[in-house]
């Protein structure tokens, strides 16, 4: 009995032929009349078929200049086996692409800009995603499934000014070659939409060759597997030896709580099974976040209300641009959280993105029944927030500051914990970098 044919040993195994006249030998090209030649422009496809040959084939059929952007980051987390093959992959592409590949790790964008102003072509794969790396995704509709792809490949293509075309490369096994398909081509101007209409012209030649796909999209990019991609590491806040409990909670409070959300910015998290607890027991209507960058804390609040079956109404306020104690942070941080926060929190969570005193203006007095200060964490930040918010407190509501037991002398969050401890009725979290809470 002959054995199955399988498509990923074939390409692998056929990858060691490649050359520029195997190319020419074995690939028709449909939708060359669509480029503009001269333009130059960015191709994205999918690690479908054997993608690699796309490349070869624009220079050796159509005389394109081409190269691509290789990613060398994943190396790190691979196999043996699969590190060797995409080596040789790179190895292999550096020979016969016109350019040796840009590296996502180290290309500078000038010069890929440079690269493409200068009529040239330049491949990305959609379907990558770095480990320790964080990307911009979008969200896009592939074959039913919804997936997130990162829109960096297109957003070059938008500051270069040249246009987005589909490539998307199909094997016959009867006829022992290869179909590409160029389509586009698209307005980088508006590059989620040139994406998903690219992804939309591929989706019948994935639909009726789906074991040419190289790895399983719906699942690797999905949002719970791309998580930690869409977050940025943040450096670790330096904490200098806790100070003595203030005064604590009666018990210990049950670990009930699996939060869907998290990044790498850790330090809320030993809260937030007390804070669904809080939540739990409160029953807050309105609740407000002032600080909230990645969403730790914010997305656990709307996590408690959503499972809980509140109908609590969330504001999230941040000008999103960090401040000196968390560190000053690009526009991503925001698009990411905002994505997010579409995605599963649009029917109650508003994100609000100003600064806390412009917020302020949004409430009436006495309608916040919970209020999170985790902003800026010098003194007179905190005193100020907390001053300028009080008002707004409903009758029994509860201000959260977080931060009281960091001793750092940029953080004046524990002296101004100590003296409103005396004035007002208060409780604390002990537990991380310490959660004061202020009965209103
Ligand atoms: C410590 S971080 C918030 C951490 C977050 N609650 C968590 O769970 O990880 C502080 C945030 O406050 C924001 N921020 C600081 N001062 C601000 C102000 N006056 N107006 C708006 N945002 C501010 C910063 O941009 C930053 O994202």
């Amino acid at each position: 009995m002959s054995k199955p044919f399988i498509f990923s040993t074939f390409m692998r195994k056929e990858f060691a032929l490649y050359s520029r006249e195997y190319a020419t030998d074995q690939v028709s090209i449909v939708g060359e009349d669509r480029l503009n030649k001269t333009q130059g422009g960015v191709f994205l496809f999918l690690h479908f078929g054997s993608f690699f040959l796309s490349g070869v084939s624009l220079i050796s059929k159509l005389g394109l200049k081409y190269t691509a952007i290789a990613s060398t980051e994943n190396f790190k987390i691979m196999n043996q086996e699969e590190c060797k093959f995409w080596k040789e992959v790179h190895k292999i592409s550096n020979q016969l692409y016109s350019k040796e590949m840009f590296l996502s790790s180290d290309a500078k964008t000038s010069e890929i800009l440079e690269y493409l102003g200068q009529g040239n072509f330049l491949g990305s794969a959609l379907d990558v995603a770095e480990i320790g790396k964080k990307h911009k995704f979008g969200s896009f509709t592939f074959l039913h499934s919804k997936i997130y792809l990162q829109t960096s490949p297109g957003r070059l293509a938008r500051m270069a000014k040249v246009p987005l075309y589909g490539m998307t490369i199909v094997y016959n096994q009867k006829t022992n070659t290869h179909r590409l398909h160029i389509t586009g081509p698209y307005d980088s101007k508006e590059v989620e939409t040139a994406i998903q209409n690219i992804l939309t012209d591929m989706e019948p030649l994935v639909r009726h060759n789906i074991d040419q796909l190289f790895h399983d999209v719906f699942h690797l990019f999905s949002l719970t597997q791309l998580k930690n991609h869409m977050i940025a590491p943040s450096p670790k806040k330096k904490i200098v030896s806790p100070l003595a409990p203030i005064k604590s909670l009666k018990s210990e409070l049950p670990l009930n709580f699996s939060p869907r959300y998290e990044s790498q910015v850790t330090s809320w998290h030993p809260h937030r099974d007390f804070a669904y607890n809080l939540i739990k027991e409160h029953k807050p209507k309105n609740i407000v976040e002032l600080g909230v960058h990645y969403g730790d804390s914010y997305f656990t609040f709307c996590q408690a209300c959503e499972e809980l079956e509140l109908n609590a109404m969330l504001y999230g306020v941040d000008h999103w641009k960090g401040d000196d104690q968390s560190g000053y942070y690009k526009e991503d941080v925001f698009e990411e959280v905002n994505l997010y926060n579409q995605e599963f929190h649009s029917e109650n969570s508003t994100l609000l993105r100003m600064n806390f005193y412009e917020a302020s203006q949004e409430f009436e007095n006495s309608t916040i029944d919970l209020l999170h200060i985790d902003g800026s964490h010098d003194y007179e930040s905190v005193q100020n927030d907390f001053e300028s918010w009080l008002p707004k407190m409903s009758k029994g509501g509860k201000v959260l500051i977080h931060d009281i037991l960091v001793k750092r002398e940029d953080f004046g969050v524990k002296r101004f914990w100590e003296e409103i401890s005396k004035a007002y009725e208060t409780q604390s979290h002990l537990k991380g970098f310490g959660l004061g809470i202020v009965n209103c």
